[in-house]
């Protein structure tokens, strides 16, 4: 993600690894359009790109409506907070920019506006870095990780929240290999979790989703170790589909699970993982691969992309305040108060 020329200019994640091309979004609906689509994914990202696409819209609105920019552009931020309704990151990146709305007839809104996303993007590596130290801590016996999805580099401001735990913890001789999720069915572990992972000379395995539960029953796996896309008050996880199976599957086999996630994706305002929304994406998700369809004609597809696991299955949240461990609305509470 990188602002330039008065335009955010964004990796194109639905092609990578085969080709690293680029979107960029120099109006307010580019933005939009990027994070429905998947240009730009997990939770973190697409709250910084929201917060830059916060910058557009108010350049837009300021270039057609002068000192009047603000009465045109609750609209657009609607429509922004509508782009992807699971991770809460899009809707407080959007709070936060809105915040910071010069009082009018402060003439052009740009420069003040693009110094604040800089701000949350920056505090996110920040946070990212933080979380990497604290969580890697955690891992005391020098064994394999299993993760699942994408949340490294490509998903947040820079380093990563569940990988970033990794890639800390490799560094400091705590991983042996990290076993990924393939994640179906738009294969962020098979297509992003294993390109960054290579690139940093990790070893990486990549299994079928389906093939968790076997791996955790060979051992040596110490720790199942993945991101958020929205955390409720009471501890419960809302995260790509096929985490909460996989947290099942640690419990059962006496796997240590460990959810990473900055506070701003913690959602204080939904008391349990229930009142999550879970976004369904189009069927043809998981009845075609590369515009291919290889499923059978006739077949329909159910594709809800998140699960909630409940907090009595996570073993520890790593946040960057700290680390809540086996969490309850209680102790949620206490991280979030701490300053
Ligand atoms: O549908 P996606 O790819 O946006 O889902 C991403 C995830 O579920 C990640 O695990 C989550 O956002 C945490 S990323 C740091």
């Amino acid at each position: 993600m990188q602002w330039q020329h008065d335009s955010l200019v964004l990796l194109d994640q639905r092609y990578l690894p085969l080709r690293e091309k680029h979107v960029v979004c120099s109006h307010l609906a580019d933005a939009s359009n990027a994070i429905r689509d998947m240009v730009v994914r997990g939770a973190p990202a697409i709250g910084i790109t929201a917060a830059y696409a916060v910058v557009l819209a108010a350049t837009e609105r300021y270039r057609q409506h002068g000192q009047d920019w603000q009465q045109y552009i609750d609209e657009d931020l609607r429509a922004l907070s509508k782009a992807r309704p699971t991770a809460v990151n899009l809707g407080w990146a959007i709070a936060q920019m809105r915040a910071m709305f010069p009082p009018p007839g402060s003439g052009d809104p740009q420069p003040g506006l693009l110094e604040y996303a800089r701000q949350i993007h920056q505090q996110d590596i920040d946070a990212n870095m933080a979380m990497g130290r604290l969580g890697a801590g955690l891992i005391d016996t020098r064994a394999c990780v299993l993760t699942h999805c994408n949340t490294g580099s490509l998903a947040t401001g820079g380093y990563g929240t569940a990988l970033g735990v990794i890639r800390s913890a490799y560094r400091d001789g705590r991983i042996d290999r990290v076993y990924a999720d393939e994640t179906r069915p738009w294969l962020q572990g098979a297509r992003l979790t294993a390109w960054e992972l290579v690139r940093d000379n990790i070893p990486v395995s990549l299994i079928a989703d389906s093939a968790a539960a076997h791996l955790m029953r060979q051992g040596n796996i110490s720790w199942v170790i993945v991101g958020a896309d929205r955390i409720a008050a009471n501890g419960d996880v809302a995260n790509k589909i096929g985490t909460y199976s996989a947290a099942i599957a640690a419990r059962y086999h006496q796997v240590k699970f460990m959810v990473v996630a900055p506070t701003t994706t913690i959602d204080m305002s939904v008391d349990s993982g229930a009142q999550i929304p879970i976004e369904t994406r189009n069927a043809d998700e998981l009845l075609e691969l590369n515009n291919q369809r290889f499923a059978a004609q006739g077949s329909s597809a159910w594709n809800p992309v998140f699960d909630v696991t409940p907090a009595s299955l996570i073993d520890a949240i790593v946040t960057e305040k700290g680390i809540v461990m086996q969490p309850d609305h209680t102790k949620m509470a206490q991280l979030m108060a701490a300053t």
